[in-house]
């Protein structure tokens, strides 16, 4: 299992453990973490699964591809490391990523 923190804009965390191979997404869904709309089903149309990776994990992580980075600059407040959590995918070298959701999903 992958351990996750999911912090929300008004600081509340939670720690959820996500099956390596599910996405980011479907693992915070799984688990009832607040935010993560995911209105597109994880089809990368709909922006409402959008988190900030932690800067120490941008390495691991990487960076969008170029259909989300289409979605993620419709945002208005973009900041460094923000992905979809649908492009996102589990595995064992992300086990205790930290993610923070924007205020926007809040
Ligand atoms: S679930 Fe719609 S863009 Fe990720």
């Amino acid at each position: 299992m992958v351990s996750v923190r999911f912090v929300q804009a008004n600081g509340d965390e939670r720690t959820i453990d996500g099956e390596a191979g599910l996405t980011l997404m479907e693992a915070a869904q799984n688990n009832g973490v607040p935010g993560i709309v995911a209105d597109c089903g994880g089809n990368c149309s709909c922006g409402t699964c959008r988190v900030f990776v932690a800067a120490e994990w941008f390495g691991k992580v990487g960076g969008p591809n170029e259909l989300e980075l289409e979605m993620l600059e419709m945002h208005a407040d973009r900041r460094d490391g923000e992905r979809l959590s649908c492009q996102v995918t589990l595995s064992d070298e992300l086990d205790g990523l930290t993610v923070s959701l924007p205020r926007s999903q809040f």
